[in-house]
């Protein structure tokens, strides 16, 4: 028998890709793991089959619509409810060991940092909250003494190869990219796609948001930002890399050439097992890889004309300040015009373009003014929508 205690695990958006994949880690690992709280936006039905299954202490469901519901769905068990971002702060700083941040968008910038300030592990999937305030979440983990485990593939692959003992012998780190539902096409054939083309990835399953960064390679562009923050290298260190089998999910290159990757299928529960376990190793569930049986790997430079989402965030980190708060609100708010067919596929980077363009907001100081500058990105988004592509 075990004599290692349980951790104590918190998801933020444990009904979607990432919180799924979580809890099955979870749910396969009982002597390992136990449940303190599960938050979901509205998907208040499984949520509360979630944490009954679990035996969650706290469940939280961001919209106040869903909190009667969730109320009788818990009713007659013991499991606290909680609603709004109040509730995903009370769940975000409940007694855990660790906190699973898989909130999509800005709307996880809150709770995460919450959380961080805690000193509690972060296992952090939410990148658009280091896109928005990577500077102020950074600093704050060194100051609370908080572990940030990077989740998405691309870095958690780079944080299992970078020498931190020796980073100043690391020359660049390369981002890998699939590449999207649409790689070699150029951008005049992507004007009339749909949603459902755009969502269908190649090679992974992910929530619908993360989906359409990916058939855009914005997804490739707010990682780049994030790789900015998660480890020391500047802005001319980080390139990324089209690698559509999606097997090499990220390389460092040191300064005598030789070149470190790290490579799995491409399932999320393996960065998340990492995550989890670290810094030990745990069991994953996932398919073995057989170099042999995919017999070729290609690599190809990133078609930024077809891709203009790539090379905006590029430039965004590049310009510093508020610039990559403003891509990320115009972005969310355009994925979600594409989504519901209020504009083009191709629209979605214009909408960011002419966004950025007009922004002159200063660089934030603090959380609140992070917060004044999306409202004010996502507000121009939507008066450019309005005005230009309706
Ligand atoms: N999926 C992947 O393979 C993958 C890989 C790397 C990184 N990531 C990153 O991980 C994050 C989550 O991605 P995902 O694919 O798991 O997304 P997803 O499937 O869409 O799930 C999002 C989760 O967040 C909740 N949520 C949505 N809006 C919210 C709000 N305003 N307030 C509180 N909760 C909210 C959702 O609740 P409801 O179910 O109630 O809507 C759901 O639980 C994203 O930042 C993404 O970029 C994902």
């Amino acid at each position: 028998m075990s004599t290692v205690k349980p951790r104590r695990i918190t998801v933020l958006g444990a009904t979607g890709s990432i919180g799924m994949s979580t809890l099955d880690l979870v749910r396969r690992n009982p002597d390992k793991f136990i449940i303190s709280a599960l938050t979901a936006n509205s998907n208040a039905q499984a949520l509360a089959k979630l944490a009954i299954e679990f035996n969650a202490e706290l469940a939280v469901v961001a919209d106040p619509k869903q909190y009667r519901l969730l109320k009788e769905l818990l009713a007659g068990t013991a499991i606290q409810i909680a609603v709004g971002e109040e509730g995903l702060i009370q769940a975000a700083t409940l007694n855990a060991d660790f906190v699973m941040s898989a909130i999509v968008g800005a709307a996880g910038l809150r709770p995460t940092l919450s959380a961080i300030r805690c000193g509690t592990t972060i296992g952090l999937a939410n990148k658009e909250s280091l896109v928005c305030a990577g500077d102020i979440m950074m600093q704050e983990a060194i100051t609370h003494k908080t572990k940030i485990m990077p989740v998405d593939s691309e870095h958690n692959a780079i944080f299992q190869v970078f020498d931190n003992a020796e980073n100043n012998s690391v020359e660049k780190i390369i981002l890998t990219a699939s590449g999207g539902p649409f790689l070699g096409r150029d951008q005049k054939s992507l004007k009339n796609v749909t949603p459902s083309e755009a969502i269908k990835h190649p090679n992974w399953e992910m929530g619908q948001k993360i989906s359409i960064d990916s058939a855009t390679m914005m997804n490739k562009g707010l990682e780049v930002i994030e790789a900015f923050h998660l480890f020391p290298v500047s802005t001319k260190q980080i390139e990324v890399l089209v690698h559509p089998q999606s097997v090499i999910h990220s390389m460092v290159q040191y300064v005598d050439g030789s070149v470190l990757a790290q490579l799995g299928s491409p399932d999320m529960r393996t960065p998340i097992a990492y995550s989890l376990a670290w810094p030990e190793r745990m069991h994953a569930p996932v398919d073995r890889l057989s170099l042999a049986e995919i017999g070729q790997l290609s690599f190809f430079t990133p078609d930024l004309e077809a891709f203009p989402c790539l090379r905006l965030a590029t430039e965004a980190l590049h310009a510093g300040g508020s610039a990559s708060i403003v891509l990320n609100a115009a972005n969310e708010i355009a994925v979600e015009a594409f989504l519901n067919k209020k504009i083009s596929f191709t629209d979605i980077s214009s909408v960011v373009q002419e966004v950025l363009g007009k922004n002159d907001m200063k660089a934030p100081h603090s959380l609140s003014m992070v917060f004044e500058i999306d409202e004010n990105a996502r507000r121009n988004a939507e008066n450019t929508i309005l005005n230009s592509f309706l």
